[in-house]
């Protein structure tokens, strides 16, 4: 189909657009034509009206709370499925048969460990650098260990970097949790599922016994399914946009981390903690909802809001539940954090600007208060999203290098500053 739309301005001026329509969601205008046409450009900073790519991965309805991946609601994968499968999934767009996902299970597990001499990378950050900053840095020089498997035109060398990235994830993750802890690294062991061996590689230390908690492995693994997509989001938007230069992947995914890092996106969770920190008890939620609510306060409810969902995060609710189920089993469902989010999620539902707003609890309202309860410290939160979305981004760059019609990503501008003007002398300034 196709439409002729007005440009305002110039009762002259118009367009025919052809629009398409997706299997779910809004239909889009393809304005490609458009600069040709009638020598304007589109304009929407922060891309909320702008689809930015086709894809088959994952949809979100955020007025109705509804997330899929490759079409199945992730309430259902998340009571069903396990992590592993779930990357099966987004990687390659079926759930995988017994064979199919042993066979999967086992690549993974055949790339679970780091070069020695990746490791000593970490010795090169002083022990209180932020985890984020050692792991994009640790991932973004992985493209200098494995150049023989780069070429990004070969299918069989993409598939062996992402299969080598999901699995090194946790060791890179943990070898920076290691780190600035002091303790001694922890090598993978590869008897463990996914979330075990995770967990094994931060808790477990030479001189003990660690038992692995299975409500631990239950949680840990729910956590990553629920984060581990969420289709053009800011950290996906940029490895689509860094890959797209044709750049090797690791440094795509490198920049990924970094975008995800921001208290507006991953680093929310490490976010909230400090937020409930500060607000620290229950008599103080209603200055905090008010300093939330005033103009001329920078301060937000972290955890709060969402570009896409203006209904309940579907992984919030999920999220919640397991927070509950955690806190009771570890016989922590007494902690006072845990009380004062509940609380202040409550007054905020109820409170009308963030009705008006439609402000609800996102997926990392209540996913710290969870990571803090198995031990994990709040500088790792965020880590913990970058292990679990690394299959999200690979998945989305994958679909972007074997699409036809994918180009190097240039946006345009609406240029505001100074018109053509002539050098001056720095003596006549
Ligand atoms: N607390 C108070 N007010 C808020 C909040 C909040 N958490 N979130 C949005 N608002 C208000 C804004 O002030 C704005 O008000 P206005 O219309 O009067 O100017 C309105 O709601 C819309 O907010 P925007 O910032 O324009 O919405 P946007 O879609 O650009 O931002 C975002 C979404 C970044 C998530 C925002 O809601 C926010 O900062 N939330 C807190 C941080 C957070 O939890 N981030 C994690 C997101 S989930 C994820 O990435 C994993």
């Amino acid at each position: 189909m196709s439409n002729t739309y007005k440009l305002s301005g110039n009762s002259e001026a118009s367009a025919e657009l052809p629009s398409y329509s997706g299997t779910l969601g809004p239909d889009v205008v393809d304005v490609r034509s458009l600069y040709a046409q009638q020598d304007v450009f589109t304009f929407d900073p922060g891309f909320a009206s702008t689809a930015s790519c086709k894809s088959e991965i994952t949809f979100i309805d955020g007025k109705e709370g509804v997330l899929l991946y490759r079409g199945y609601p992730v309430e259902q994968l998340a009571n069903n499925s396990t992590y592993i499968e779930v990357c099966y999934l987004l990687l390659y767009g079926e759930l995988p048969t017994a064979t199919q996902l042993s066979n999967f299970e086992n690549d993974i597990r055949t790339h679970t460990m780091m070069n020695e001499t990746m490791l000593r990378l970490f010795n090169g950050f002083h022990h209180d650098a932020h985890p984020m900053a050692m792991v994009s840095g640790v991932v973004g020089s992985m493209s200098a260990f494995y150049h023989e498997t780069m070429d990004i035109q070969n299918p069989r060398h993409r598939e062996i970097f992402s299969h080598r990235i999901i699995a090194k994830l946790p060791t890179i993750a943990a070898a920076a949790y290691k780190h600035s802890l002091g303790q001694p690294f922890v090598y993978p062991r590869n008897d463990l599922d996914y979330s075990s061996n995770l967990l094994n590689m931060f808790f477990s230390v030479p001189a003990d016994d660690y038992e692995i908690d299975p409500i631990a492995v239950e949680a840990i693994d729910l956590l990553l399914i629920l984060h581990a997509d969420h289709e053009q989001n800011c950290s996906t938007s940029t490895v689509r946009l860094a890959g797209s230069s044709g750049t090797n992947p690791y440094s795509a995914i490198a920049a990924g981390i970094a975008a995800l890092w921001g208290p507006a996106h991953g680093g929310a969770n490490e976010a909230v903690l400090t937020m409930l920190g500060q607000i620290g008890n229950a008599k103080n939620i209603t200055e905090y909802v008010a300093k939330a609510k005033d103009k001329n306060d920078s301060f937000r409810l972290m955890g709060f809001g969402h570009r896409v969902y203006k209904n309940f995060d579907p992984r919030a609710t999920i999220i919640r539940d397991m927070c509950h189920k955690v806190l009771a089993k570890l016989g922590r469902d007494d902690d006072p954090l845990f009380e004062l989010a509940l609380e202040l999620e409550q007054v905020a539902l109820k409170d009308d600007y963030f009705v008006e707003k439609r402000l609800y609890p996102n997926v990392d309202f209540y996913s710290g208060i969870i990571y803090r309860a198995l031990g994990f410290q709040p500088s790792m939160f965020t880590v913990m999203f970058a292990i679990a979305r690394t299959v999200g981004w690979v998945s989305h760059w994958q679909e972007m290098i074997t699409d036809p019609e994918h180009r190097i990503g240039r946006p345009r501008q609406l240029y505001t500053g100074p018109k053509t003007r002539d050098y001056v002398d720095v003596a006549k300034r």
